[in-house]
Protein backbone atom coordinates (compact mmCIF):
# COMPACT_ATOMS: atom_id res chain seq x y z
CA UNK A 1 0.00 0.00 0.00
CA UNK A 2 2.72 2.67 0.78
CA UNK A 3 4.31 1.98 -2.59
CA UNK A 4 1.34 3.36 -4.07
CA UNK A 5 1.24 6.19 -2.04
CA UNK A 6 3.66 7.64 -4.39
CA UNK A 7 2.92 9.00 -7.54
CA UNK A 8 5.03 8.99 -10.56
CA UNK A 9 4.13 12.31 -12.31
CA UNK A 10 4.23 14.13 -8.86
CA UNK A 11 7.69 12.81 -8.72
CA UNK A 12 8.74 13.99 -12.17
CA UNK A 13 7.47 17.37 -11.34
CA UNK A 14 9.63 17.13 -8.19
CA UNK A 15 12.76 16.94 -10.14
CA UNK A 16 11.89 19.18 -12.78
CA UNK A 17 11.71 21.60 -9.52
CA UNK A 18 14.90 20.37 -8.39
CA UNK A 19 16.13 21.47 -11.62
CA UNK A 20 15.06 24.88 -11.35
CA UNK A 21 16.76 25.00 -8.53
CA UNK A 22 20.35 24.11 -9.99
CA UNK A 23 19.67 26.15 -12.82
CA UNK A 24 18.90 29.18 -10.58
CA UNK A 25 21.98 28.52 -8.00
CA UNK A 26 23.99 28.77 -11.62
CA UNK A 27 22.36 31.76 -12.51
CA UNK A 28 23.38 33.23 -8.84
CA UNK A 29 26.82 32.47 -9.51
CA UNK A 30 27.50 33.83 -12.86
CA UNK A 31 25.51 36.92 -11.99
CA UNK A 32 28.55 37.50 -8.98
CA UNK A 33 31.22 36.83 -11.67
CA UNK A 34 29.55 38.86 -14.37
CA UNK A 35 29.58 42.02 -11.15
CA UNK A 36 32.97 41.37 -10.68
CA UNK A 37 34.43 41.16 -13.79
CA UNK A 38 32.58 43.73 -16.00
CA UNK A 39 33.87 47.13 -15.97
CA UNK A 40 31.64 49.10 -17.85
CA UNK A 41 29.28 50.77 -14.68
CA UNK A 42 25.90 50.75 -16.33
CA UNK A 43 26.10 46.80 -17.32
CA UNK A 44 27.07 46.26 -13.86
CA UNK A 45 24.59 48.13 -11.75
CA UNK A 46 21.85 45.38 -14.41
CA UNK A 47 23.28 42.73 -12.89
CA UNK A 48 23.47 43.57 -9.49
CA UNK A 49 19.80 44.72 -9.60
CA UNK A 50 19.48 41.38 -11.28
CA UNK A 51 21.30 39.48 -8.64
CA UNK A 52 19.54 40.70 -5.87
CA UNK A 53 15.95 39.73 -8.15
CA UNK A 54 17.22 36.20 -8.17
CA UNK A 55 18.19 35.65 -4.93
CA UNK A 56 15.15 36.45 -3.64
CA UNK A 57 13.79 34.27 -5.88
CA UNK A 58 16.19 31.77 -4.68
CA UNK A 59 13.82 31.89 -1.45
CA UNK A 60 10.42 31.91 -3.44
CA UNK A 61 11.82 28.62 -5.37
CA UNK A 62 12.63 26.83 -1.58
CA UNK A 63 9.40 27.81 -0.15
CA UNK A 64 7.91 26.54 -3.34
CA UNK A 65 9.44 22.92 -2.75
CA UNK A 66 8.93 22.30 0.72
CA UNK A 67 5.61 23.38 0.02
CA UNK A 68 4.69 21.10 -2.68
CA UNK A 69 5.62 18.31 -0.48
CA UNK A 70 8.20 15.96 -2.87
CA UNK A 71 11.95 16.50 -2.22
CA UNK A 72 13.79 15.36 -5.73
CA UNK A 73 17.16 15.69 -6.88
CA UNK A 74 17.75 16.95 -10.14
CA UNK A 75 18.49 14.87 -13.32
CA UNK A 76 22.44 13.54 -13.52
CA UNK A 77 22.58 15.42 -17.05
CA UNK A 78 21.35 19.09 -15.34
CA UNK A 79 23.98 18.59 -12.99
CA UNK A 80 26.16 17.33 -15.90
CA UNK A 81 25.31 20.84 -18.09
CA UNK A 82 25.74 22.76 -14.91
CA UNK A 83 29.08 21.59 -14.31
CA UNK A 84 30.66 22.21 -18.22
CA UNK A 85 28.81 25.65 -17.95
CA UNK A 86 30.28 26.65 -14.45
CA UNK A 87 33.64 25.51 -15.86
CA UNK A 88 33.22 27.81 -18.95
CA UNK A 89 32.37 30.57 -17.01
CA UNK A 90 35.21 30.45 -15.27
CA UNK A 91 37.64 29.87 -18.00
CA UNK A 92 38.68 32.39 -20.82
CA UNK A 93 37.72 30.54 -23.87
CA UNK A 94 34.35 32.67 -23.75
CA UNK A 95 34.85 36.25 -24.13
CA UNK A 96 32.23 38.19 -21.92
CA UNK A 97 29.73 38.80 -24.71
CA UNK A 98 29.68 34.71 -25.17
CA UNK A 99 29.35 34.27 -21.67
CA UNK A 100 26.07 37.04 -20.86
CA UNK A 101 24.91 34.93 -24.06
CA UNK A 102 25.05 31.83 -22.86
CA UNK A 103 23.87 33.50 -19.56
CA UNK A 104 20.65 34.50 -21.50
CA UNK A 105 19.83 30.99 -22.43
CA UNK A 106 19.97 29.99 -19.17
CA UNK A 107 17.44 32.52 -18.28
CA UNK A 108 15.22 30.96 -21.27
CA UNK A 109 15.71 27.57 -19.75
CA UNK A 110 14.54 28.81 -16.89
CA UNK A 111 11.38 30.45 -17.99
CA UNK A 112 10.74 27.23 -20.28
CA UNK A 113 11.13 25.03 -17.36
CA UNK A 114 9.34 27.38 -15.36
CA UNK A 115 6.08 27.45 -18.05
CA UNK A 116 6.12 23.50 -18.03
CA UNK A 117 5.84 23.10 -14.61
CA UNK A 118 2.97 25.49 -14.14
CA UNK A 119 1.12 23.37 -17.61
CA UNK A 120 1.80 20.17 -16.29
CA UNK A 121 0.65 21.43 -12.54
CA UNK A 122 -2.77 22.40 -14.12
CA UNK A 123 -2.83 18.35 -14.92
CA UNK A 124 -2.20 16.87 -11.92
CA UNK A 125 -4.11 18.89 -9.82
CA UNK A 126 -5.40 21.76 -7.82
CA UNK A 127 -3.34 21.18 -4.77
CA UNK A 128 0.37 20.95 -6.67
CA UNK A 129 -1.35 24.20 -8.84
CA UNK A 130 -1.55 26.09 -5.14
CA UNK A 131 1.80 25.18 -4.13
CA UNK A 132 3.48 26.11 -6.91
CA UNK A 133 1.80 29.66 -7.79
CA UNK A 134 4.62 31.82 -6.26
CA UNK A 135 6.29 30.22 -9.23
CA UNK A 136 4.93 32.79 -11.57
CA UNK A 137 6.69 35.18 -10.10
CA UNK A 138 9.76 33.93 -10.78
CA UNK A 139 9.07 33.00 -13.78
CA UNK A 140 7.48 36.35 -14.64
CA UNK A 141 10.71 38.10 -13.58
CA UNK A 142 13.01 36.12 -15.07
CA UNK A 143 11.24 36.96 -18.23
CA UNK A 144 12.20 40.46 -17.84
CA UNK A 145 15.47 39.53 -17.06
CA UNK A 146 15.60 38.09 -20.78
CA UNK A 147 14.63 41.15 -22.07
CA UNK A 148 17.43 43.46 -20.43
CA UNK A 149 20.01 40.83 -21.04
CA UNK A 150 19.12 41.02 -24.93
CA UNK A 151 19.91 45.21 -24.34
CA UNK A 152 23.44 44.04 -22.63
CA UNK A 153 24.02 41.83 -25.05
CA UNK A 154 23.33 44.16 -27.90
CA UNK A 155 26.22 46.97 -26.30
CA UNK A 156 28.33 44.06 -25.51
CA UNK A 157 28.55 42.84 -28.92
CA UNK A 158 28.75 45.61 -30.94
CA UNK A 159 31.75 46.94 -28.42
CA UNK A 160 33.12 43.06 -29.25
CA UNK A 161 32.94 43.95 -33.19
CA UNK A 162 33.89 47.38 -33.88
CA UNK A 163 35.39 48.63 -30.54
CA UNK A 164 32.98 50.90 -30.61
CA UNK A 165 29.68 52.09 -28.84
CA UNK A 166 26.80 51.10 -30.43
CA UNK A 167 23.59 53.35 -31.37
CA UNK A 168 21.96 54.99 -28.01
CA UNK A 169 18.25 53.47 -28.08
CA UNK A 170 19.56 50.35 -27.26
CA UNK A 171 18.94 51.01 -23.43
CA UNK A 172 15.35 51.74 -23.99
CA UNK A 173 14.60 48.27 -24.46
CA UNK A 174 16.40 47.98 -21.40
CA UNK A 175 14.68 50.01 -19.53
CA UNK A 176 11.17 49.13 -20.74
CA UNK A 177 12.04 45.59 -19.43
CA UNK A 178 12.58 47.27 -15.87
CA UNK A 179 9.10 48.81 -16.44
CA UNK A 180 7.13 46.50 -16.80
CA UNK A 181 9.16 43.98 -13.99
CA UNK A 182 8.03 46.85 -11.40
CA UNK A 183 4.52 46.74 -12.78
CA UNK A 184 4.22 43.55 -11.65
CA UNK A 185 1.14 42.16 -8.48
CA UNK A 186 3.12 39.92 -6.76
CA UNK A 187 2.19 36.77 -5.44
CA UNK A 188 1.40 36.38 -2.09
CA UNK A 189 5.25 35.50 -1.24
CA UNK A 190 6.18 38.60 -2.64
CA UNK A 191 3.71 41.12 -2.74
CA UNK A 192 5.89 43.15 -0.76
CA UNK A 193 8.91 43.25 -2.27
CA UNK A 194 10.68 44.13 1.21
CA UNK A 195 9.13 41.69 3.10
CA UNK A 196 10.29 38.39 1.22
CA UNK A 197 10.05 36.55 4.88
CA UNK A 198 6.49 34.88 5.51
CA UNK A 199 5.61 35.37 9.04
CA UNK A 200 4.62 31.83 10.76
CA UNK A 201 0.94 32.60 10.55
CA UNK A 202 1.74 32.61 6.47
CA UNK A 203 3.55 29.95 6.24
CA UNK A 204 0.90 27.67 8.27
CA UNK A 205 -2.13 29.33 6.59
CA UNK A 206 -0.66 28.15 3.32
CA UNK A 207 -0.10 24.22 4.60
CA UNK A 208 -4.05 24.52 5.89
CA UNK A 209 -5.27 25.76 1.94
CA UNK A 210 -3.48 23.19 0.37
CA UNK A 211 -4.57 20.89 2.46
CA UNK A 212 -8.37 22.07 1.69
CA UNK A 213 -7.75 21.53 -1.21
CA UNK A 214 -6.84 18.17 -1.11
CA UNK A 215 -9.41 16.93 1.04
CA UNK A 216 -11.75 18.39 -1.58
CA UNK A 217 -9.87 16.50 -4.52
CA UNK A 218 -10.22 13.40 -2.45
CA UNK A 219 -13.94 13.72 -1.97
CA UNK A 220 -14.91 14.99 -5.55
CA UNK A 221 -13.30 11.59 -7.36
CA UNK A 222 -14.64 8.83 -8.07
CA UNK A 223 -11.11 7.37 -9.41
CA UNK A 224 -9.62 5.47 -7.09
CA UNK A 225 -5.80 5.75 -8.70
CA UNK A 226 -6.42 9.09 -8.24
CA UNK A 227 -8.11 9.46 -4.84
CA UNK A 228 -5.02 6.91 -3.45
CA UNK A 229 -2.42 9.78 -5.07
CA UNK A 230 -4.46 12.22 -3.43
CA UNK A 231 -4.14 11.04 -0.26
CA UNK A 232 -0.77 10.19 -0.89
CA UNK A 233 -0.24 13.73 -0.64
CA UNK A 234 -2.53 14.63 1.62
CA UNK A 235 -0.85 11.85 4.15
CA UNK A 236 2.68 13.25 4.10
CA UNK A 237 1.53 17.24 3.81
CA UNK A 238 -0.44 16.44 7.17
CA UNK A 239 2.03 14.38 8.69
CA UNK A 240 5.07 16.57 8.00
CA UNK A 241 2.90 20.00 9.39
CA UNK A 242 1.89 17.87 12.28
CA UNK A 243 5.06 17.11 13.21
CA UNK A 244 7.01 20.21 12.58
CA UNK A 245 4.04 22.33 14.39
CA UNK A 246 4.80 19.93 17.56
CA UNK A 247 8.70 20.98 17.52
CA UNK A 248 8.67 24.33 16.50
CA UNK A 249 5.44 26.08 16.80
CA UNK A 250 3.90 24.40 20.23
CA UNK A 251 7.04 24.81 22.27
CA UNK A 252 7.18 28.23 21.07
CA UNK A 253 3.78 29.74 21.96
CA UNK A 254 2.96 27.68 24.92
CA UNK A 255 4.38 29.81 27.22
CA UNK A 256 1.81 32.74 25.93
CA UNK A 257 -0.96 30.48 24.53
CA UNK A 258 -1.61 28.48 27.67
CA UNK A 259 -0.99 24.92 28.87
CA UNK A 260 -4.29 23.81 28.09
CA UNK A 261 -5.05 24.85 24.91
CA UNK A 262 -1.55 24.16 23.81
CA UNK A 263 -1.97 20.16 25.03
CA UNK A 264 -5.17 20.09 23.75
CA UNK A 265 -3.37 21.37 19.97
CA UNK A 266 -1.19 18.22 20.75
CA UNK A 267 -3.90 15.74 21.38
CA UNK A 268 -5.76 16.71 18.74
CA UNK A 269 -2.83 15.80 16.32
CA UNK A 270 -2.10 12.45 18.05
CA UNK A 271 -5.84 11.24 17.29
CA UNK A 272 -4.92 13.12 13.84
CA UNK A 273 -2.60 10.65 12.89
CA UNK A 274 -4.66 7.74 14.03
CA UNK A 275 -6.91 8.48 11.44
CA UNK A 276 -4.33 9.06 8.60
CA UNK A 277 -2.83 5.36 9.48
CA UNK A 278 -6.69 4.16 9.57
CA UNK A 279 -7.34 5.47 6.47
CA UNK A 280 -4.11 4.37 4.89
CA UNK A 281 -4.73 0.72 5.61
CA UNK A 282 -8.25 0.73 3.87
CA UNK A 283 -8.89 0.33 0.15
CA UNK A 284 -9.49 3.67 -2.11
CA UNK A 285 -12.17 2.16 -3.91
CA UNK A 286 -14.28 1.02 -0.33
CA UNK A 287 -17.23 3.10 0.92
CA UNK A 288 -15.47 3.24 3.94
CA UNK A 289 -12.50 4.99 2.88
CA UNK A 290 -14.08 8.49 1.53
CA UNK A 291 -16.47 8.39 5.12
CA UNK A 292 -12.91 8.29 7.32
CA UNK A 293 -11.89 11.30 5.28
CA UNK A 294 -14.61 13.13 6.06
CA UNK A 295 -14.46 12.44 9.84
CA UNK A 296 -10.85 13.22 9.32
CA UNK A 297 -11.52 16.14 7.43
CA UNK A 298 -13.93 17.79 9.82
CA UNK A 299 -11.68 16.99 12.56
CA UNK A 300 -8.61 18.76 10.69
CA UNK A 301 -11.05 21.52 10.38
CA UNK A 302 -12.07 22.09 13.93
CA UNK A 303 -8.07 21.91 14.58
CA UNK A 304 -7.34 24.55 12.20
CA UNK A 305 -10.24 27.03 13.10
CA UNK A 306 -8.85 27.03 16.34
CA UNK A 307 -4.69 27.45 15.10
CA UNK A 308 -5.69 30.35 13.19
CA UNK A 309 -8.09 31.84 15.28
CA UNK A 310 -6.98 31.75 19.18
CA UNK A 311 -3.24 30.59 18.65
CA UNK A 312 -2.60 32.81 15.35
CA UNK A 313 -4.11 35.90 17.23
CA UNK A 314 -1.37 35.04 20.65
CA UNK A 315 1.09 35.14 18.27
CA UNK A 316 0.36 38.30 17.22
CA UNK A 317 -0.09 39.52 20.44
CA UNK A 318 2.95 38.10 22.05
CA UNK A 319 5.77 38.03 19.19
CA UNK A 320 7.13 40.68 17.16
CA UNK A 321 7.27 40.46 13.11
CA UNK A 322 10.65 39.43 13.18
CA UNK A 323 10.06 36.61 15.78
CA UNK A 324 7.66 35.55 13.72
CA UNK A 325 9.64 35.40 10.66
CA UNK A 326 12.00 33.62 12.78
CA UNK A 327 10.07 30.94 13.51
CA UNK A 328 8.90 30.40 10.05
CA UNK A 329 12.36 29.95 8.63
CA UNK A 330 12.60 27.39 11.84
CA UNK A 331 9.21 25.68 11.00
CA UNK A 332 10.11 25.43 7.13
CA UNK A 333 13.38 24.22 7.63
CA UNK A 334 12.12 21.66 10.13
CA UNK A 335 9.58 20.85 7.25
CA UNK A 336 12.49 20.45 5.03
CA UNK A 337 14.49 18.29 7.19
CA UNK A 338 11.14 15.42 7.73
CA UNK A 339 10.85 15.85 4.07
CA UNK A 340 13.74 14.31 3.57
CA UNK A 341 13.84 11.68 6.13
CA UNK A 342 10.26 10.89 4.94
CA UNK A 343 11.61 10.24 1.58
CA UNK A 344 15.06 8.57 2.86
CA UNK A 345 12.96 5.93 5.21
CA UNK A 346 10.98 4.80 1.95
CA UNK A 347 14.42 3.94 -0.02
FE1 LIG B 1 -1.78 21.69 13.93
FE1 LIG C 1 -1.62 23.54 11.50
Amino acid sequence: MVTTLDDTKRMMIGTKLADIKALQELVIANEQRFISEINDQDIRHRFQEMLKDDQKNMGVLETVIVQYGIKSEPKQTIRQFVDKLQELMGGSELSIFEKVFQHELLKHQLVMSGVVVHKAAQKVGADVELAITPLNTVNFENRAHQEQLKGVLEVLGVRELTGQEADQGLWARVQDAVAALSGVAGSVITQNSDKSDLNIQDVIRLDHNKTNTLFTEILGSNDPQKIQEYFGQLYKDLSVHAEAEERVVYPAVRPFYGQNDTQELYDEQAEMKRKLEEIKALSPASSEFKDKVRQLMEAVGDHIRQEESTMFAAIRNNLSSDQSEQLATQFKAAKSQLQDQMSASKK
